[in-house]
């Protein structure tokens, strides 16, 4: 009801009387003027006088019915600890692919290798449920397909200059803007959901912590809406799934890749490695040729570029 409300308002750009709204909704009056108040209430200027409704700004909210085509499948929190594990329980008892649990904060936010991802207002912070129908060793494509793809949404969208840090970061000028967490299960030899998390620093102010991080709207210099690049990179991303071309995923990475031919040091919770990052096999692993010549494959890790 509120994205019809909406939608009709909005295509008006004027007042549109309560009657208007009414028969078009096919709801009655105190129906409709429920939803405009809780409308109201959550930031939507939405003037009301003698001769109807007219919207005068919307908030940048995050809220299911500002996704047209997938209210269904947009699960919205104010705050909630991690939408990692919400997602998890939704994918756990079947939900469809394409399933979106986003939080305007986190209690709990969480990074590759344990991590706290400070998850303040402002940021973008979502889960995305995904079932694509592939065997599990090629699971790391979906977040190498994920990564690439908004890093492009970034570059041509927003002219940013976006690089993608193996394995899933997205930086600008070595800053970090965004992080990426995938999370699967698997029946067999299928994969039966990965779910991709990722934090985007928008019109939040990042830590500043190692690594050194950025937000969008300190680059751009001003507020982006993030509902706006949220439902870009859903659309591009269903594309992306849609296509199977699982055979190029990670050649289109890499051309956006600020890894490749660097020094670098690789660290897991178990070691550290260095060497320069040669290449990226078809599975995503990077291949490292370490200073006594050997090469090593590395399969996890968090990666720093080295001067
Ligand atoms: C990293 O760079 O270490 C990955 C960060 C991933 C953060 C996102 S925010 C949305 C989702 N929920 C979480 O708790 N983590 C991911």
């Amino acid at each position: 009801m509120k994205a019809h409300i909406l939608k009709l308002l909005r295509t008006s750009g004027d007042v549109v009387s309560g009657n208007a709204l009414c028969a078009r909704l096919g709801a009655s009056r105190v129906a409709v003027w429920k939803h405009i108040q809780k409308l109201q209430e959550l930031g939507y200027d939405i003037e009301s006088g003698a001769r109807g409704y007219r919207l005068r700004s919307s908030p940048d909210s995050l809220h299911p019915w500002e996704f047209p085509g997938r209210e269904a499948r947009m699960v919205y929190h104010a705050e909630a600890p991690s939408t990692m594990d919400l997602a998890k329980d939704l994918a756990r008892k079947g939900c469809p692919a394409f399933t979106t649990v986003v939080a305007g904060r986190q209690a709990q936010g969480r990074g590759r290798l344990r991590r706290v991802w400070s998850s303040e207002e402002g940021g973008l912070y979502f889960t995305v449920v995904l079932r694509p129908r592939i065997p599990v060793r090629w699971s790391s494509r979906v977040n190498f397909l994920a990564s690439f793809t908004l890093a492009s949404i970034l570059r041509q969208g927003y002219g940013v200059d976006a690089g993608l840090k193996w394995p899933n970061d997205i930086l600008v000028g070595g800053r970090k803007l965004c992080g990426l967490l995938s999370e699967m299960e698997s029946e067999g030899e299928q994969v039966n959901f990965i779910n991709i998390g990722i934090g985007l620093n928008v019109n939040n102010d990042p830590p500043k912590v190692q690594p050194p991080a950025v937000s969008l709207k300190a680059l751009l210099g001003r507020e982006v809406p993030r509902r706006e690049l949220l439902s870009r990179f859903l659309d591009a991303l269903e594309q992306g799934i849609a296509a199977e071309s699982w055979d190029r995923v990670v050649g289109d990475w890499k051309t956006c890749s600020v890894t490749l031919n660097r020094p670098v040091r690789i660290v897991t919770t178990k070691e550290e490695t260095s060497g320069v990052a040669v290449d990226v096999d078809e599975n995503g692993a990077l291949l490292l040729r370490q200073s006594d010549g050997t090469m090593a494959t590395i399969l996890y890790g968090d990666c720093f570029l080295q001067a």
